[in-house]
C-alpha cells in the first residue's frame, strides 16, 4: 500500500468538542489564521499561540485571547488540551515540525511548503500515516471560490479535456523586501508551489511530466549575482497532453493577484481578476476598480474556507481535502524548475 493509499485508509478519531488549535509560528500568516481561528470559523477554538520570539506570541494571545503562550514548541506538542496544530513557521523548519507534532499524536495543517526535498515529503506523508493524524497543507487557492468554480466546471465536462493551462502569482509591490535574507529559490519553492498546486488542481487526474523553467532578477538585477530571482516563467508538460504555463513577480505595483486559465477542447474556464470586489467606479477619467494589497485580503474567504475544511476533517474523522501527496507533486515541479535554471535545459520528473 503506498504512503498515500495509508493515509486514506486510516480513519481518525471524530471529537465532538471544538477543535482546540495551538499556532507553531505567531508571524505575519501565523497571525492570520489564529485569527481566522478565533473569529470567524465555528467549530475550532484558539487555546495556545507558541513563536520562539515570546513578545510575538504574547502580542498574538493576548490580541485574540489564547490562554496560553509558549516559546518551546515542546510544550504544546504534549499538551493534552491541544487536538491540532498550524504549522506557521518558516519554510525550512516545516517537515521537522509535521514530524514532531505527528509524533505527539496532534492533526496538523502544515503551511507551504511542506518540505522542500522529497527526501522531507515523504518523512511527513510517512509520519502522518504512522500516527493516523489528519494532515493538511496550505494551498488555499483551491479553497478560492472562482478556483473552486473552475474545478468543479472542469469535473462537470464543461472543458472538455484540458489543452492549455495558466497560473500567476503577482506579489504586491514595490518589493522592499532584503534579497540578502530572501532563501534561495523561493520563487519556486514558496511562490509559484501555488501554481503548481493549482495547475495540478484544475488538471484532475493528469501527472506533470516535463518542466521547464526560466528565472531572473528584473526587480533587483543588483542582487542577481547572489543568487537572487524574482521575475519566474514556467512550463509544465502533462501525461495528458496538456501543456501549462506559470508565472510569478514579486512586484505588482497593482497591488497581489493570483489568476488561472483552463482552456480545453470544449470551453474555457478563468479565475482570479485581481478585483479586491466587483465595484467598477465609472468617472470622467474612465472606469475604475480597486485591487487589494494582500494575500489575506484578496483571499480571505479561502483561508477560511481551507481551515474550516480542516477542522471537518478533525472532527469528522476524515481524510485531509489537500494531501501530503498534493504538497510532494507540486514540490516535485518545484525541484525541477531548480534543476532547469542550473542546467538551462527541460527536465523530465521521475514516476
Ligand atoms: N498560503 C499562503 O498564502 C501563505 C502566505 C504567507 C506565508 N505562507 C507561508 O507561511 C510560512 C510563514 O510565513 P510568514 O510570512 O508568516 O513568515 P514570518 O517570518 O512572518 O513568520 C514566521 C514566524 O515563525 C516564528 N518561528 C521561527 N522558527 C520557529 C519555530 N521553530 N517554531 C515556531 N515558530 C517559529 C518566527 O519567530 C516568526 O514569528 C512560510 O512557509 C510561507 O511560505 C503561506
Amino acid at each position: 500500500m503506498s504512503l498515500t493509499d495509508a493515509a486514506t485508509a486510516r480513519s481518525t478519531t471524530p471529537t465532538s468538542h471544538p477543535v482546540r488549535i495551538a499556532t507553531i509560528g505567531a508571524g505575519r500568516i501565523g497571525s492570520h489564521h489564529a485569527e481566522v481561528v478565533a473569529r470567524h470559523v465555528p467549530g475550532a477554538t484558539l487555546v495556545a499561540v507558541s513563536d520562539p520570539v515570546e513578545e510575538s506570541a504574547q502580542r498574538l494571545a493576548a490580541a485574540l485571547g489564547a490562554p496560553f503562550v509558549t516559546t518551546t514548541v515542546d510544550d504544546v506538542l504534549t499538551a493534552d488540551d491541544v487536538d491540532a496544530v498550524l504549522i506557521t513557521a518558516p519554510a525550512r523548519s516545516h517537515t521537522d515540525l509535521v514530524v514532531a507534532a505527528a509524533a505527539a499524536g496532534k492533526h496538523v495543517f502544515v503551511e507551504k511548503p511542506m518540505a522542500v526535498t522529497l527526501e522531507d515529503a515523504d518523512r511527513a506523508i510517512a509520519a502522518a500515516a504512522d500516527a493516523g493524524i489528519v494532515l493538511q497543507v496550505g494551498f488555499n487557492r483551491r479553497f478560492a471560490p472562482g478556483f473552486a468554480a473552475a474545478r468543479a466546471a472542469i469535473d462537470a465536462q464543461k472543458v472538455g479535456t484540458p489543452q492549455l493551462l495558466r497560473s500567476l502569482t503577482r506579489d504586491p509591490g514595490p518589493y522592499t523586501a532584503d534579497p540578502a535574507r530572501v532563501p534561495q529559490w523561493t520563487i519556486f519553492l514558496e511562490t509559484l508551489i501555488h501554481d503548481f498546486d493549482t495547475l495540478c488542481f484544475l488538471n484532475p487526474g493528469a501527472r506533470p511530466v516535463r518542466v521547464h523553467a526560466i528565472a531572473d532578477a528584473l526587480i533587483r538585477p543588483d542582487a542577481k549575482k547572489a543568487g537572487h530571482l524574482d521575475t519566474a516563467v514556467v512550463t509544465v508538460q502533462f501525461d495528458n497532453g496538456a501543456i501549462a504555463t506559470a508565472d510569478a513577480s514579486f512586484s505588482a505595483l497593482y497591488g497581489y493577484d493570483v489568476r488561472a486559465e483552463v482552456f480545453g477542447s470544449g470551453g474555457m474556464v478563468t479565475a482570479g481578476n485581481g478585483r479586491s470586489t466587483d465595484m467598477t467606479y465609472y468617472g470622467p477619467d474612465g472606469l475604475h476598480a480597486d485591487t487589494a494589497r494582500r494575500d489575506t485580503d484578496l483571499l480571505h474567504s479561502a483561508y477560511v474556507g481551507e481551515l474550516t475544511a480542516f477542522f471537518d476533517a478533525v472532527r469528522g474523522g476524515t481524510p485531509a481535502v489537500v494531501t501530503g501527496q498534493d504538497a510532494r507533486t507540486a514540490l516535485s515541479i518545484a525541484l525541477a524548475c531548480i534543476r532547469s535554471v542550473e542546467t538551462g535545459s527541460a527536465v523530465d520528473l521521475d514516476r
